[in-house]
């Protein structure tokens, strides 16, 4: 496996759980390096870009809303495998399902609202990390 990059962002509600460094604690332990850290509210212009696969679906409006109500933390990790690595890391989407021992599983529950409140999100794969780390951190 070659050494790649992936994009992880500590979503609105993990940001205000005050879980950032929980998130960044898993991640230097499972041994990843971080590439790039920053505390940003991002825009609907970037969140657009970021989520285009899902435009259309029923969850993307309430997804952009919530993604942009408030500050999140971005990063940048470097490692073997830490695509697939740091998705095994976060769990299964919906944080009900995800299994216990996974960032979601362990901090995530349903809140009763129409999107997933799942604290983190990751890059699904190289060419999604590709595109994602130019929308996020554009001078790397
Ligand atoms: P997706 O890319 O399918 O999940 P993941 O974050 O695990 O890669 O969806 C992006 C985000 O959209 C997901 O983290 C939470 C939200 N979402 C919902 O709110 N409801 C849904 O039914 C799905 C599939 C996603
Ligand atoms: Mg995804």
């Amino acid at each position: 496996m070659t050494i790649e990059r992936s994009l992880v962002i500590v979503k609105p509600d993990g940001y205000a759980r005050g879980l950032s460094g929980e998130v960044l604690r898993r991640v230097e332990a499972k041994g990843y390096t971080l590439v790039a850290l920053a505390v940003t509210t991002p825009t609907r212009e970037m969140l657009a870009a970021h989520y285009a696969e899902h435009e259309g679906k029923p969850f993307y409006e309430p997804l952009l809303e919530f993604m942009s109500s408030g500050p999140v933390t971005a990063a940048v990790i470097e490692g073997q495998g830490c695509i697939p690595g740091f998705r095994a890391l976060a769990g299964a989407t919906n944080p009900t399902e995800a299994a216990p021992g996974s960032i979601r599983g362990d901090l995530g529950r349903d809140w009763g609202e129409k999107v997933q409140k799942n604290i983190v999100h990751g890059s699904d794969s190289p060419e999604s990390s590709a595109r994602e780390i130019g929308i996020w951190f554009p001078n790397l």
